[in-house]
């Protein structure tokens, strides 16, 4: 299983879940988002190391460098930053 480390917050196995952000959700984690779907922005992170695979065309462009936990699963150990 990979690992998600959100830096300064701690970490959470991704175990399947349908997104990055389901599985920092139900771990706890208050993570930003709004629509869940790639349209807003809003769940957008910095991945800071790692490798992720997106599961659903976003609407909105992620910067580089960023992506959308709601779009993604990790497909490695990954660690991501809050902005
Ligand atoms: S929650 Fe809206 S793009 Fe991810």
């Amino acid at each position: 299983m990979a690992k998600i480390k959100v830096v300064g917050q701690g970490e959470c196995e991704f175990d399947g879940q349908f997104s990055m952000l389901e599985a920092l959700d139900e771990s706890g984690f208050d993570m930003p988002y709004s629509c869940r779907g790639g349209n807003c922005g809003a769940c957008e992170v910095k991945l800071v190391s790692g490798q992720v695979e997106e599961i659903q065309m976003p609407a909105y462009e992620a910067d580089d460098g960023y992506i959308l936990t709601c779009s993604c699963i990790p497909m490695s150990d990954v660690e991501i930053e809050i902005p």
